[in-house]
């Protein structure tokens, strides 16, 4: 009987496994979805994806926020509650509030999609 040596297998069926849970945490956003939410909100008046306005660059905030394990929770309550955020010119207003404007889904799809960029 001829005995298969199954270890290299085994090793690639681990590494395909390792691959698939590290692609990227926010590969099921809904980019339209999100964009759209965001044109409806007129967040892009005062955001751009990649260029600042009064608000920072939606790039910046990923890249602020990256690895940082909080950053979700940080952000929905950001855009849900109405605190205060500084401008350019230093004063300080009311950041847009979503709350009860959308689903919990689609606000947390919105983060995911800034976080993702
Ligand atoms: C009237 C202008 C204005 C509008 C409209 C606006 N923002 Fe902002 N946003 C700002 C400013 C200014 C800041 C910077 C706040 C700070 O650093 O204190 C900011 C910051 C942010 C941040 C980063 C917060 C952080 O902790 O770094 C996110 C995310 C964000 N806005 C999302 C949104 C979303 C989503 C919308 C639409 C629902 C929106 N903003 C609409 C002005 C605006």
């Amino acid at each position: 009987m001829i005995r298969k040596n199954l270890t290299p297998i085994l090793l690639s069926a681990a590494a395909a496994m390792a691959l698939a849970f590290s692609v990227n945490a926010f590969a099921d956003v809904d980019v339209d979805g999100a964009k759209a939410l965001a044109r409806e909100n007129s967040c892009f008046k005062c955001h751009g994806l990649e260029k600042d306005k009064d608000g920072p660059s939606w790039k910046k905030v990923a890249d602020k926020y990256r690895g940082k394990p909080d950053a979700e929770a940080k952000l929905i309550h950001h855009i849900t509650s109405g605190e205060k955020a500084k401008f350019p010119d230093g004063h300080e207003e009311e950041h847009k509030n979503m709350q009860g404007k959308a689903s919990p889904e689609s606000i947390k799809n919105l983060i995911d999609f800034i976080l993702s960029l």
